[in-house]
């Protein structure tokens, strides 16, 4: 019986990094029957809503989504696709391993990195409750819950209980927001305190940010609220190669959408330029999700491999390669 599995390869380069991704997957001949669903800036513009109802309920029918990126106007117009999504379907968790691809020429080749980065994907200052006190006064709400705080805390410890991961460090900024982040911080405590085997400790985000730069190598699980999560993931994909190259998951209890975590690219859509490793390791997770971990693991070897051998690599990671000619030499590293 094949999988079914809803593709939006989204707008930019999404297409691009879309094909190759379903190309390499085929090559593996893992069953997967995809659900297509176009969702590009042009589309949303047209219906009026960030998020299509055909994308919720073809989401709804296959449980597990695989995603591009999706144009999002700044500072105004429609909301963010990936906002909704992820309030639409509860995808509470949002997951981005960061670890060090061999070969890949970066400032921080020579240090072995792996972290896995869990983000609360719901609340904090992304639930868009924004208004307009006065004139030229316009007021943030940060929202946390201890429901959603307790929710995240347990999956990044059951995650690293599961995968023998050694030590969760939650990071937060409790000696300012005293009420918001230290709420959060007593819920991880809380749950930390059921998983004695697992280490644990707490960080304020600025220092985690200059600890991260200085010394990635000592990092293993982090956990952090939504805002935090997003900086702190990008930063830390930055140490591995950046954002063409690093995954990511939004998980919920019912659906999980697998993503590049990069936009799209407007600068490079269209020229065969694009780097297709994010959406390809995003589709790793999604075979391990899935199961289908022999796959999982002869894919992550082929990329890796790729990698290594750095003859095909695209130009944003030093380069001169097409999309179509890294594709290939992944599939022939199979
Ligand atoms: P971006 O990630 O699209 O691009 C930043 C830089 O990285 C550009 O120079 C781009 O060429 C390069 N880059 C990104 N992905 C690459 C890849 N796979 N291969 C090679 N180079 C790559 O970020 P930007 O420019 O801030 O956003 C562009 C649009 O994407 C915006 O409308 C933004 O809202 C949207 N966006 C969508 C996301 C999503 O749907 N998941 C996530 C982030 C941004």
């Amino acid at each position: 019986m094949a999988y079914k599995v809803t593709l939006i390869p989204g707008d930019g380069i999404g297409p691009e990094v879309a094909e190759a991704t379903v190309e390499v997957l085929s090559a593996l001949k893992v069953p997967i029957e995809w659900d297509r669903q176009e969702l590009t800036a042009t589309i949303i513009e047209q219906m009026g809503s960030s998020l299509p109802e055909y994308v919720i309920k073809s989401m709804e029918r296959t449980g597990v989504g695989l995603k591009g990126p999706v144009t999002t106007p700044i500072g105004g117009g429609f909301k963010s696709v990936n906002v909704s999504l992820r309030k639409q379907l509860d995808l509470f968790a949002n997951v981005r391993p960061v670890f060090t691809l061999p070969g890949l020429k970066t400032r921080f080749e020579d240090v072995n990195i792996d972290m896995v980065i869990f983000r609360e994907n719901t609340e904090d200052l992304y639930s868009g409750l924004e208004h307009e006190v006065v004139k030229d006064v316009v007021e943030s709400l940060k929202i946390i819950t201890r429901y959603a705080s307790i929710r995240i805390a347990r999956y990044a410890f059951e995650y690293s209980r599961a995968n023998h991961r050694k030590k969760v460090t939650a990071v937060h900024k409790a000696n300012i927001m005293k009420l918001s982040d230290g709420l959060f911080i007593r819920c991880c405590r809380e749950i930390a305190a059921e998983y004695p085997e697992i280490a644990y400790n707490e960080l304020i985000v600025d220092n985690a940010s200059m600890q991260l730069v200085m010394r990635p190598e000592t990092f293993d699980v982090l956990l952090l609220p939504n805002l935090y999560g997003d900086i702190v993931s990008d930063l830390a994909a930055g140490l591995v190669g950046g954002l063409g190259v690093v995954p990511g998951a939004n998980m919920g209890e019912k659906c999980a959408v697998f993503e590049a975590v990069h936009g799209s690219a407007p600068d490079i859509a269209g020229g065969g330029l694009a780097n297709p490793t994010a959406l390809m390791s995003s589709a790793i997770l999604m075979l391990r999700h899935l199961g289908e971990t022999e796959a999982a693991n002869r894919f992550q070897r082929a990329l890796s491999e790729t990698f290594r051998q750095a003859k095909y690599l695209t130009r944003d990671v030093g380069g001169t390669a097409h999309t179509a000619e890294f594709t290939q030499a992944v599939i022939g590293n199979l």
